[in-house]
């Protein structure tokens, strides 16, 4: 065991956009930028799903009998949802769901659910609190609710609980109030940092 660094908090940051300053983007940064300001100790993780580009689940079979992904690309996700404490998942709505890659990612957690169901498996031992952080260009928040019905379903496997959900609406408009965002941020991070 990591003697020294047992206490600190672990946060893993799952991005799901392409574009490096889009607004997804920002709601990332503002969200490490805040929770450094809360616990100036907390060890960031980030996956980028598009640098990752998994595979796609290909239903194979494997994990019904093994508890693993028969493709190894899939094992730093791994790594870095079994320590993680905290879990921001940052996408886009693309098409009223999440985009293709960082769904790959949600697909490839059918290993978690064979072990579960077929095998009696608990995967991800630690509890986490997660977030979504969302972005879309429209009005029509429907892309939002798909979303968090899909995650709610993931995050029994991932042993996580869905605390908060800040979404820039309207984003094609060009008009998105940071600030008022930064200050939901805070809301939801004091929510799961300071108890
Ligand atoms: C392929 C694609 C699909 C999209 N689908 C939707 C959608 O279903 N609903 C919506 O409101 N906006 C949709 N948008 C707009 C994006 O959600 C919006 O531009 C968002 O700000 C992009 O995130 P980013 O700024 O982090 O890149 C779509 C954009 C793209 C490129």
């Amino acid at each position: 065991m990591d003697g020294q660094n047992s206490d600190k908090k672990e946060l893993l940051l799952i991005t799901g956009s392409p574009r490096k300053n889009g607004v997804t983007a920002m709601l990332a940064e503002i969200f490490l930028e805040e929770a450094k300001r809360l616990d100036k100790d907390i060890n960031v993780t980030i996956l980028d799903t598009y640098t990752l580009a998994l595979n796609p689940c290909t239903h194979c079979g494997y994990c019904k009998k093994t508890p693993a992904c028969v493709h190894k690309d899939f094992l730093p996700v791994d790594a870095a949802l079994q320590k993680a404490d905290i879990l921001v998942i940052a996408s886009p709505v693309y098409v009223l769901g999440f985009p293709a890659p960082l769904k790959a990612l949600l697909d490839r957690s059918q290993q978690y659910f064979e072990a579960k169901f077929s095998l009696g498996i608990t995967s991800i031992k630690k509890h986490k609190k997660a977030i979504l952080l969302s972005a879309y260009g429209s009005k029509d928040n429907r892309g939002i609710l798909f979303m968090e019905k899909q995650l709610k379903m993931i995050f029994n496997v991932f042993n996580a609980e869905l605390n908060a959900i800040i979404t820039a609406r309207n984003t094609d408009s060009g008009n998105v109030d940071f600030d008022a965002l930064r200050e939901e941020i805070k809301t939801a991070l004091a929510g799961i940092l300071l108890i």
